[in-house]
């Protein structure tokens, strides 16, 4: 009989025991659940709760235990539930009877509150450096790309020229918002439940604090109920790595389109390229899509997670039990694609030539041509119909805005001078000098306020 059951009158049936196990993936938390045990042994023993020799008895047959589990030896028994039974049945079997005393004033509800919270806090740390090694692998290409231009696109149209450097720092800009908001799930995860008992709080003088300090939390939850249930802290990681997602599909949608033979803007690097298995002319980018693909999942845990903690009454509901796999499954996720976006950015060969060419065509400077004649006093709203009718004549002989002459110019305007055929593509970008824009000194200011914020974060 189980030491949960005395209470029934017949065992659990089998189907019953396979239906609510969580040991199988639970076991990941063993070194969080052992670390929390050791501190509450430990307190229990310095606040005479049980006699000292007791504790650190239960505090040996925990570290042995803990080593058996990283060594790969520890016996999970699937009929044991979770890892919190399989660690407290192992201490019994190692230390014998003394082993019961560990669970006083303590309830399976805080101590998974207190397992999933270190998880998170670790997690999201671990998220936060996956985020500064891309950010680092994409400022030094912004770095090397201070002088390519490329077209800047809107609705995928080619829109005005921008350096690929302020293309590249919009990327840093959104992965530093995520480093934020992983930031703020930690400081949200630092709360410490333990003392919370299944629900009402411990009847004895626990010292909560030194629990806390010694499994590095920087405070204790102030209110029992909401300790053990709410997993507010797990929801807001999904949806805080649902927005990093989104940020790296984006990304990985640019590599694919740029790594096309239309586009041509980019090479991946061999290594993270695939083939394909029929034509051999195939190099695919097979990283990027799973990438894009990968980030519906996260979205989808990230509803799962709500859609658990929907309707909860108070206090701590078994359905809880259900926020792991998907925990699990999106911090992997995220922390592997962050890991090998770095890596395959770091190998990208970019091909300014091209580049170049692509922002040459499509009348990019038509804007510049109609901020042209809005200097000379030309209402911007007239200028832009001068500028239309431009183009228009342009395309009617095939050619470029930049290649009609002066006398075609005029023709439409009498505003224009001869020096409306100096605009070009590097004096449009050298005119966007205004904070946040793609001249060329603020991208290169832009870059250095960007490590600089790189090396405080990291
Ligand atoms: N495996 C459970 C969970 O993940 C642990 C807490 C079980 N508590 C209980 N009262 N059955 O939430």
């Amino acid at each position: 009989m189980k030491p949960t059951r005395s209470r029934l009158k017949k065992p659990m049936a089998e189907a019953v025991q396979r239906y609510t196990a969580s040991i199988a993936y639970d076991r990941r938390l063993a070194p969080y659940d052992i670390a929390g045990s050791i501190a509450h042994a430990r307190m229990l023993g310095r606040q005479g709760v049980i006699p000292g020799e007791d504790a650190e008895a239960i505090v040996a047959g925990l570290e042995a235990i803990g080593r058996e589990i990283a060594e790969g030896a520890f016996p999970f028994r699937d009929d044991l539930e979770d890892i919190h039974m399989n660690v407290e049945a192992r201490l019994a079997e190692r230390i014998g009877d003394v082993a019961g005393k560990l669970h006083t004033g303590r309830s399976r509800n805080d101590q998974i509150a207190l397992d999933m919270r270190l998880f998170c806090k670790d997690a999201a740390a671990q998220v936060q450096d996956g985020l500064s090694r891309l950010r680092k692998a994409v400022l030094e290409q912004a770095e090397a790309h201070v002088e390519t231009v490329i077209p800047g696109y809107t609705h995928l149209q080619r829109a005005q020229p921008v350096l690929l450097a302020h293309h590249l720092l919009a990327y840093d800009e959104m992965l530093a918002r995520d480093g934020e908001r992983f930031a703020g799930c930690y400081g949200r995860a630092d709360v410490m439940p333990l003392g919370s008992g299944a629900l009402a709080g411990a009847p004895y003088p626990f010292d909560r604090e030194s629990v806390a300090r010694e499994l590095g939390f920087s405070r204790v939850s102030s209110n029992s109920m909401d300790a053990v249930s709410d997993r507010d802290f797990v929801i807001e990681l999904h949806a805080a790595a649902a927005i990093a997602m989104m940020h790296l599909s984006r990304l990985a949608e640019e590599l694919i389109l740029w790594s096309s033979t239309e586009f041509g803007f980019v090479e991946l690097d061999d290594a993270y390229a695939t083939g394909s298995s029929l034509m051999p002319q195939k190099k695919n980018p097979d990283v990027a899509e799973l990438a894009r693909a990968k980030t519906g999942r996260v979205y989808g845990h990230l509803m799962g997670a709500l859609t658990v903690m929907k309707a909860l009454p108070l206090a701590y509901n078994r359905d809880l039990q259900e926020d792991k796999e998907a925990l699990f499954d999106t911090v992997d996720t995220l922390t592997s694609t962050l890991d090998i976006f770095a890596a395959m950015l770091g190998g990208l060969r970019f091909d300014p030539e091209r580049m170049r060419q692509a922002a040459t065509g499509g009348h990019l400077l038509a804007t510049d041509v109609a901020d042209y004649l809005v200097k000379k006093g030309v209402p911007f709203r007239e200028a832009h119909r001068i500028v239309g009718e431009l183009v228009r004549q342009a395309d009617d002989q095939g050619k470029e805005l930049g290649g009609l002459t002066m006398e075609e110019y005029q023709r439409v305007s009498p505003e224009f001078d001869r020096d409306v055929l100096a605009i070009d593509v590097s004096t449009s970008i050298a005119a966007r000098s205004l904070p946040g824009g793609t001249a060329p000194r603020q991208v290169r200011q832009a870059i250095s306020e960007a490590k600089r914020r790189l090396s405080d974060d990291g």
